[in-house]
């Protein structure tokens, strides 16, 4: 860390990350489901929604939880699209968008499975994770997309719902994220691998850094020079390995950097 850069610490985090963006040539913003909560999206690991309180999420994320209770997995399926569909992109998707418009480098690597960048404004976005709402055959791949949710999904959901059937094969229909277990879509994990070598600033925001691989780009970053961020309102796995750890919500530390960029 250069004298000016050891000054610069004792600054706001703002004024330190607003410094450290202005300086990039190249931009990644990695997200995790705390980057959604502020929409109303409950976080991979914090308490489900009542009717599933009692699975585990990653009990539930898996094709053995499929294959063997189909219509319990793709109810809460249901529910989360539902969930999704009725949220909006918070402050903090609002500023990411407009920091891109500043930053046009600045690329999106999500571990979400929502729309919320996108619906956003982000051009620029990979889903590490795939979508909720890309779903296809669980036989023959091909995609399927009429999934129809009923109107009351979000509010009143069922907590059993049995998958549609393929119009080519018959086989069940599952959603379009990867599940625990399998392999992350290759050109999405090769583009994310790129992009995270070539910039000079990543941000990660709302990741409790413990889903590998995605876990570990924040340390091919660190590895190659690159200056790390942290937004999180708590201490998490990456805290230890960051130039910078700010203890703050998405939406307080988005809008956060846009007004000091603008100062
Ligand atoms: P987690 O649910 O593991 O972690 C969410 C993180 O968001 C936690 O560290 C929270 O402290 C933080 N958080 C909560 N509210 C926040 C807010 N308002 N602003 C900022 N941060 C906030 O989610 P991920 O790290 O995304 O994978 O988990 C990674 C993957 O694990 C998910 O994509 C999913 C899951 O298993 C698959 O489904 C394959």
């Amino acid at each position: 860390m250069d004298m000016e850069e050891s000054g610069m610490q004792a600054n706001a985090p703002s004024t330190v990350l607003a410094h450290w963006f202005r300086a990039a040539k190249s931009v990644v913003v990695l997200t995790g489901a705390g980057m959604s909560a502020e929409s109303g999206i409950p976080t991979f690991r914090d308490a489900q929604n009542g009717l599933w309180s009692r699975f585990d999420p990653e009990d539930l994320a898996t094709a053995r939880a499929y294959q063997q209770d189909k219509a319990l997995v793709w109810g809460w399926y249901v529910w989360r699209m539902a969930t999704v569909r009725a949220a909006q992109p918070h402050a903090g998707h609002l500023a990411l968008a407009e920091l891109a418009a500043i930053k046009p480098s600045l690329s999106i690597v999500s571990q979400n499975v929502d729309d919320l960048h996108e619906r956003a404004g982000s051009k620029e976005v990979i889903h590490l994770h795939g979508s909720l709402f890309a779903s296809h055959c669980f036989a023959c791949g091909r995609p399927h997309d009429d999934v129809c949710l009923p109107p009351e999904a979000a509010q009143k959901p069922s907590l059993r719902l049995m998958p549609p059937r393929c119009s080519h094969c018959g086989g069940y229909v599952r959603p379009g994220v990867v599940w625990f277990g399998e392999t992350l879509p290759k050109l999405a994990w090769r583009r994310a691998e790129r992009w995270v070598t070539d910039c000079d600033l990543l941000v990660a925001i709302g990741t409790s850094g413990i889903v590998f691989p995605a876990a570990s780009l924040p340390s091919v970053a660190r590895h190659r020079g690159t200056k790390v961020v942290e937004t999180n309102p708590v201490r998490t796995q990456l805290s230890d390995q960051v130039d910078l750890s700010w203890r703050s919500t998405a939406g307080e530390a988005l809008s956060g950097l846009l007004a000091a960029l603008k100062t």
